[in-house]
């Protein structure tokens, strides 16, 4: 009996152990790879004398993935891949088009076979103290976008676009909205931890005064389509100007001196009239 071959097993256990996600976000519609590593005691084991299996907690029986892919759950097949090589300790899950109710939870299991027939030996081990629960995401996540900054005509200014999801097999795309061919973009795609990744896009371009106050938008597609966006409104400082401080000073000290002028030419004049009417007065 297959189920009590694999209660029997926590004696052994102990030497083999398998390290999985425990929690991990997934987009319906798109894709999830949950993180998992394995390792037995003694000598190196090739991929092909080791069986990887994802079944469901409660029911042992009942397959998310197997080699044999008449086994998998109906609801599961062709959604389902081992990504990781079993030959380098590596047992990563990869689930496609997520659904709904793909509520797990995901227990992995390793079966040594035998060399001859392909047949499991008595190791097998059902690792359903750590299986991956995955919690369902609905709502597209939004990029994020920055740093926030007013641009310098004619000097390289950086945008950067990044967005965070659990899919690093078929990540998101990050678009920007310019077009300009001189424009340069870098992608950088990096984990965060535990299954969590990040793409990042990164925008470097010389903005000019016709630039100010233009749109960027940034437009991040996830496996199986769905998309989300985020917008900026760029700043570009004006090239300085100061012609509307300069004329209204030149005019307002130009009046000046001529009312200046006027008044000295004024009390030439009033001494002038004051000395001669003395004169006439004596
Ligand atoms: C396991 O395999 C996946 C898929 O190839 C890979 O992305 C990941 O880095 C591997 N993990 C380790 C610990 O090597």
């Amino acid at each position: 009996d297959e189920n009590q071959t694999c209660i029997c097993s926590p004696v052994l256990a102990d030497e083999w152990t398998a390290d999985v996600v425990k929690s991990i976000d997934a987009l319906v519609g798109s894709c999830v790879v949950l993180p998992c590593t394995v390792s037995h005691p003694g000598t190196y084991l090739s991929t092909s004398r080791l069986r990887g299996i994802w079944h469901r907690k409660d029911k042992w029986t009942e397959y998310f993935y197997h080699e044999d892919s008449t086994k998998i759950l109906d609801s599961f097949k062709d959604r389902t891949k081992l990504l990781g090589n079993l030959g380098q300790n590596n047992c990563t899950l990869e689930i496609v088009q997520v659904k709904d109710h793909d509520n797990g939870p995901f227990c992995f299991r390793v079966e040594l076979v035998r060399k001859d027939n392909n047949e499991p030996t008595k190791e097998k081990f059902s690792f359903v103290e750590k299986c991956a629960d995955i919690k369902m995401i609905h709502d597209v996540p939004k990029p994020k976008l920055g740093p926030i900054k007013t641009a310098n005509p004619g000097k390289p200014y950086t945008l950067t676009c990044s967005v965070h999801h659990t899919c690093p097999s078929h990540r998101p795309q990050i678009k920007w909205s310019r077009e300009n061919k001189d424009d340069e973009i870098t992608e950088v795609h990096k984990p965060i931890h535990s299954g969590i990744w990040e793409a990042e896009s990164i925008l470097s371009f010389v903005p000019e005064e016709k630039d100010d106050e233009s749109e960027l938008i940034c437009t991040a597609t996830f496996n199986g389509g769905m998309k989300s966006e985020e917008k900026f409104t760029l700043n570009v400082k004006r090239i300085e100007n100061y012609n509307h401080i300069i004329i209204p000073a030149v005019a307002v000290a130009a009046t000046a001196v001529i009312f200046g002028l006027f008044c000295v030419l004024m009390v030439k004049k009033y001494n002038m009239w004051s000395r001669m009417s003395g004169l006439s007065r004596k």
